[in-house]
């Protein structure tokens, strides 16, 4: 059982928010208390300042950013964390819903002001798809924020999950006096910057003790008492097979920029939080304990140097050992790999590796072998299901206007969206090709790294699109019919698969109706199940 050890000692996850709520701010947090750093301010945030979206030096200075910081692996009370990065912009929100496969549990921060935003309920249809465990922080109780009950309503309606507090607070704002411990049943003093320690924890005999009146004042003393009664009388324990399952998400409240409330979560984390987990192919279920090794690509990342092609895909073992210089199969590709430099990421530092384990992500140097969802075994043929591609938001005809590099131009973007920069498309009965991204600023990124990496230069044309939708049908012929009847809406993804592109959720609904025998499905699994 030399695997059981390595996998019981490894948890994997990632933190998400909307932006600004507090994500880089708690990563920074937890990576001091693992001490892969030393000092605050050591992890940049990832996010595009918003004055300089169309700066190119500040998207080439987030590729460096986020190259480093993919993945931060500490140790924490004797277990092996992997946190795996999800970039903040809401152009970039598909390399996030990606980054979820690779997880087995997240932690979602919402900001107790602003409570939940766009970029949360997005993050958590994902979650919600995959079941994965969520522990929730309500962050910024400093700030005067919204009355706890209605944000922890507002949480449970918005985002359909139920939730099962932990903490709760003691007033918000300035007058914010520190959190009560439901389970330790004892009270941590808010204080800013707190360190943490045993210092600022208030031990109390039961929640009637008069020490709570002398240091919190018999006001928010009885608050107090009045909502952990209710709080406790509808929770009792938390029930962790629930978390397990997804089925209940427990909060946190704290301050991450005071480093308040931020151990109790991560203590917590560390005492709930699922070990690596067994997982689905198309073919059966991977047990993470097999000693043969499995794993996929969940990300390709880019070589800042435009004068080499070469990439960093990064990829998750899900059972069995990798090994440095060791023969694997390449599945899609039937051939088999080995690689001489894998990468293992401590904080922002990278290192060579020997070898990983099932939970881990590993960096491979990729000359262009690789895209996303491919599967590595050791000799059997299948993919890993659940690595979903959404319908892209804004849609653009790629138009060449350098014809002689052509070939450049198909490469680039070929490899671009193998990276998954974006999605590609050819339409029906021409070769026109069409780009469908979540973002501008993902254009502006395309545009620049087409002329700078491949030599081609491309304008694109607007579309008037705004959803893509994948096509099946068991009567094979009314997909074909379909297909002529819509040529100017229907085309083809890069794998062959069919899409109608649809002008506006009327004409969508429209074809809906009156193609009653055509499913139409609104994310493509990249590797269905057989
Ligand atoms: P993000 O990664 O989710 O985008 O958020 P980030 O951690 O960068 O935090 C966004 C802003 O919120 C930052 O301020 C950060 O200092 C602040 N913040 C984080 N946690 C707390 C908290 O508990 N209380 C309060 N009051 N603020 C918090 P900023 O002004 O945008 O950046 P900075 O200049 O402070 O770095």
């Amino acid at each position: 059982m030399k695997y059981h050890e390595e996998i019981m000692h490894r948890r994997t996850f990632a933190i998400i928010s909307h932006p600004d709520a507090g994500k880089t701010t708690l990563t920074e947090k937890f990576l001091l208390f693992g001490g892969a750093i030393q000092v605050a301010g050591a992890v940049k945030s990832n996010k595009i300042k918003k004055s300089a979206t169309s700066d190119f030096m500040e998207i080439e200075r987030q590729r460096g950013i986020s190259v480093a910081t993919s993945v931060m692996s500490f140790e924490y009370q004797d277990i092996l964390i992997n946190l795996l990065d999800t970039p903040g912009h809401k152009d970039f929100a598909e390399d996030t819903f990606r980054t979820l496969t690779a997880v087995d549990s997240v932690i979602l921060v919402v900001d107790s002001v602003n409570g939940v935003e766009e970029q949360t309920r997005r993050l958590m249809e994902v979650c919600r798809m995959r079941d994965t465990p969520v522990i929730v922080f309500i962050n910024k109780m400093d700030r005067d924020g919204k009355n706890r009950f209605d944000l922890l309503e507002e949480i449970e309606k918005e985002l359909s999950i139920s939730l099962h507090p932990m903490t709760w607070p003691i007033n918000s704002g300035k007058d914010f006096k520190g959190v009560y411990n439901l389970y330790d049943k004892n009270i941590r003093l808010f204080t800013a910057n707190t360190k943490a320690d045993e210092e600022d924890t208030l031990a109390i005999s039961d929640i009637d003790d008069p020490i709570l009146d002398t240091r919190l004042g018999s006001p928010d003393a009885a608050l107090l008492r009045e909502d952990v009664e209710l709080v406790d009388g509808v929770n009792g324990e938390l029930n962790v097979a629930d978390y397990l399952a997804a089925r209940v998400s427990p909060v946190f409240f704290g301050s991450a920029i005071n480093n308040f409330g931020v151990k109790e979560m991560l203590d917590t984390f560390i005492r709930i939080a699922p070990p690596p987990q067994s997982r689905d192919t198309s073919t059966r279920k991977v047990d993470v304990e097999e000693e043969k090794l499995s794993g996929f690509i969940f990300k390709i990342h880019a070589n800042l140097d435009p004068k080499h092609r070469d990439r960093i895909a990064f990829f998750r073992v899900c059972s069995g050992k990798f090994e440095r210089n060791k023969y694997f199969h390449h599945v899609r590709l039937d051939k088999d790999v080995r690689f001489s430099n894998p990468y293992s990421f401590m904080a922002r530092d990278k290192s060579i590796i020997q070898d990983a384990y099932a939970g881990d992500v590993v960096g491979l140097f990729d000359t262009g072998n690789f895209k996303i969802g491919d599967t590595l075994t050791e000799g059997e043929d299948f993919y890993f299901t659940g690595i979903p591609s959404f319908s892209p938001e804004i849609f653009k005809e790629v138009i060449n206007k350098d014809p002689m590099k052509t070939k450049q131009l198909e490469k680039g973007l070929l490899q671009l969206t193998d990276e998954g920069v974006a999605q590609l498309f050819t339409q029906f009965g021409g070769t026109k090709k069409i780009v469908g991204c979540v973002g501008e600023l993902q254009f502006e990124v395309i545009q620049y790294r087409l002329l700078h990496e491949y030599g081609a230069s491309v304008e694109f044309r607007a579309l008037p699109f705004y959803k893509a939708c994948w096509l099946t049908s068991k009567d094979s012929k009314k997909l074909e019919d379909f297909g002529k009847f819509k040529q100017v809406n229907t085309g083809e993804d890069k794998d062959g698969n069919m899409v109608y592109l649809a002008q506006s959720e009327w004409f969508l609904n429209t074809e809906m109706t009156n193609n009653p025998d055509i499913e139409f499905h609104f994310s493509s699994e990249i590797h269905k199940s057989a």
